[in-house]
């Protein structure tokens, strides 16, 4: 049966008490949500999305001092973290509780939180008494959703609700940092061995992140992927994506239907996609997902793709469009 779309928090309430999926609109991308302590309802998830158990999801709390029933212990600088950036689109990877199941955190003994900032999604938090596990609302490996059609086009089948906020606002998936004790045992932060580690580029600039706790590493590449980052493909259209020097790219495709996404200017293509003709990187992260989509479902043969400035939300469009192009094409 096709999923419902609406605005009916009692009806998204009553299915996540009984351990069914619904999906929730966030400032990011939609979400897939679960109640994050039923083991049983945590597991439709991933067989909606088709994703592999190794992969874990990220947990959702309505109130900061939720965080307690969920990490066993803030490093240094998590409270300031998470006063600056919550609600919002900063994801904090923390070790976990015993509580929460080996199946939302693929038995990690760390789990991924973060407190959304999308109105419905925070009324909803407040109305139910669990947090919700939720990846992306999107079949593994694809571009994440951005509105609500997206969710009920490709996952409409295997999910009973769709709580329909809006378009997304931020556009890109939250930016994910961990604290890695054993990073580099020279380092220390705040007076304690260990360091934060950036696993995911997203909806919080780096740069911001850093002016309240300071250098953020990079992720050593870990024996398994801790964040869809790290797997090449990913965020990926069907179609052939190359992503570079636009001009020295378009030789190469002369003959074909090439769409071109780019920051503020157009190019001589088939199709142009100008993501914020006014230079906006904010504006550019909010229409970048649903632009592949279009490029994806439109006559175009191949999509071609500027690299974009590698600061504020620039890292999470160029991240995401690396991954789109080490995709299926
Ligand atoms: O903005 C977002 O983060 C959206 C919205 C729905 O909140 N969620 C999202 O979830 O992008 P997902 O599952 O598509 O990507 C989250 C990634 C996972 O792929 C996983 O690798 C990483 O977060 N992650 C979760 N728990 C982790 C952990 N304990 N250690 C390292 N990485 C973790
Ligand atoms: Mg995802």
């Amino acid at each position: 049966m096709p999923a419902r779309t609406g605005t009916d928090l009692a009806t998204a309430a009553a299915l996540l008490r009984n351990g069914e999926l619904v999906a929730i609109p966030t400032e990011t991308v939609y979400g897939l949500a679960a109640n994050a302590f039923d083991e049983a309802a945590v597991l439709k998830i991933f067989q909606a999305k088709e994703r592999p158990a190794f992969d874990p999801l990220i947990v959702h709390i309505g109130r900061k001092d939720a965080v307690h029933a969920i990490a066993r212990e803030l490093p240094p600088g998590a409270e300031a973290l998470m006063d600056a950036f919550w609600p919002g689109p900063l994801t904090l990877v923390l070790p976990k509780q015993a509580a929460v199941p080996d199946i939302v955190t693929s038995g990690l003994d760390t789990v991924g939180v973060r407190m959304p900032a999308h109105p419905l999604t925070r009324e909803l938090l407040g109305q139910i008494e669990f947090p919700l596990a939720a990846p992306s609302a999107n079949p593994f490996g694809y571009v994440s959703p951005t509105t609500a059609q997206h969710v009920a086009d490709q996952l409409g089948e295997h999910i009973p609700y769709i709580l329909d906020g809006g378009p997304c606002t931020v556009g890109v998936e939250s930016t994910i940092i961990g604290w890695d004790a054993g990073a580099d045992d020279r380092s220390t932060a705040m007076g304690r061995p260990g360091r934060w580690c950036l696993y995911r580029a997203g909806g919080i600039p780096l740069e911001a992140i850093e002016s309240v706790i300071g250098t953020v590493g990079s992720a050593v590449k870990p024996v398994i992927p801790v964040a869809p980052g790290m797997l090449d493909s990913h965020y990926a259209p069907r179609k052939p994506v190359f992503v570079g020097d636009v001009n020295a790219l378009l030789p190469a495709h002369a003959g074909k239907r090439v769409a071109v996404i780019s920051f503020s200017t157009a190019y001589a293509a088939h199709q142009n996609e100008v993501l914020s003709p006014k230079g906006d990187l904010a504006e550019a992260a909010r229409r970048l997902f649903a632009v592949l989509r279009e490029l994806d479902a439109s006559d175009a043969d191949v999509i071609l793709a500027e690299r974009f400035p590698d600061e504020g939300l620039g890292r999470a469009i160029n991240d995401r469009l690396r991954r789109a192009a080490a995709g299926r094409g």
